[in-house]
């Protein structure tokens, strides 16, 4: 059921977030099948660049503002696994070790106890806002 915060939504982003809020508030499903359909999340803060250390693989990456975590760990040939490229699979979830920001998840896989826990971010829709974070992908090096 909707609140009172959908009653004096005007815009897409402040609908979508009641919605995203009622969602929260069902129980889990008993199983994944039971999850018929999921809608994104536009986020909590407006989207702006950041930076993310990836500990595993000690690198730093810049993620531009139109950009996802996602593509710049790609493009420092850091591959995850990942499908969706929305926030619904999982895949292409990293490990958060610190955060010096606001994450800012934009996905509808993790629950929001995961969220509020703030240590797993989907990498092609999660940010960070006002700060940088330090993540592990969970890479082993075959050496070690
Ligand atoms: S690729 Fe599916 S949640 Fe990121």
């Amino acid at each position: 059921m909707l609140t009172g915060r959908a009653v004096g939504a005007e815009t897409t982003d402040e609908i979508f977030g009641a919605v995203l809020d009622a969602l929260h508030q069902l129980p889990e499903p008993a199983s994944i099948g039971q999850r018929m359909a999921t809608v994104g999340s536009s986020g909590r803060h407006p989207r702006a660049p950041f930076v993310a250390r990836v500990r595993d693989h000690a690198i730093t990456v810049s993620v531009p503002r139109d950009g996802t975590l996602l593509d710049a760990l790609a493009a420092a040939g850091v591959e995850l696994p990942a499908d969706c490229l929305r926030g619904e699979c999982g895949l292409c979830t990293v490990r958060v070790v610190a955060c010096d920001g606001a994450l800012d998840h934009r996905d509808v896989f993790l629950s929001a106890a995961e969220k509020t826990r703030g240590d797993r971010l989907c990498a092609c829709v999660g940010r960070v806002h006002g700060g940088s974070v330090t993540i592990d992908t969970g890479y082993t090096s075959e050496l070690a």
